[in-house]
């Protein structure tokens, strides 16, 4: 039986929503929540991309699952917005396992989350042109498909709309 108290993970890929929609679902739930890459910045002083782009993403993965330990055993938040690789990576899944936390995969189409890309007006490494953040995207799906609940996301769909529909269907 799931516990009310149960920790929640957003899931999915860069420009998905995750951020808006962690904060949307902390508000219908009356909790708090956390992204994960701000904790990241504020442990690290650089954001996830400064590393990427001056460490290279191995070193980034290992700081990111540290921070993620952290932010699934310390502070009070209920909530967690993920970075869009966190949840490819084993050990973090594992972690996730461990916790008990249940996790909800934003299914957004690949054009929507590009051009969130786009306009977000940063350059993310992992995604430096369509090309590479399409062949992410692919490879990406079939993990993304172990999450506990899967949410499809439309352009249409306001913040609030999904965060009602994943409240609704939490224990
Ligand atoms: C990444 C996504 C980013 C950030 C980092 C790596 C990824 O987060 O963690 O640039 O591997 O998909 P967002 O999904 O919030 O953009």
């Amino acid at each position: 039986m799931i516990s009310t108290e149960q920790r929640v993970v957003i899931i999915g890929f860069m420009g998905s929503g995750k951020t808006t929609i962690a904060e949307a679902l902390a508000r219908d739930l009356k909790c708090e929540w956390i992204d994960l890459d701000e904790l990241i910045g504020s442990y690290v002083k650089r954001s996830p991309d400064e590393i990427i782009r001056q460490n290279g993403e191995s070193k980034f993965r290992e700081v990111e699952t540290s921070i993620l330990r952290k932010a699934l055993s310390l502070g009070s938040w209920r909530v967690i917005a993920a970075g869009g690789g966190a949840w490819t990576i084993d050990a973090n899944r594992k972690l996730i396992a461990e916790n008990g936390a249940l996790t909800v995969w934003l299914d957004a189409p690949f054009d929507l989350c590009w051009k969130r890309i786009e306009d977000g007006g940063v350059t993310r490494p992992l995604a430096s042109s369509r090309e590479a953040a399409l062949k992410l995207y692919d490879e990406r799906r079939s993990v993304y498909e172990l999450a506990d609940m899967r949410i499809k996301v439309d352009e249409e769909d306001s913040p609030e709309e999904i965060a009602s529909r994943i409240a609704g269907t939490l224990p």
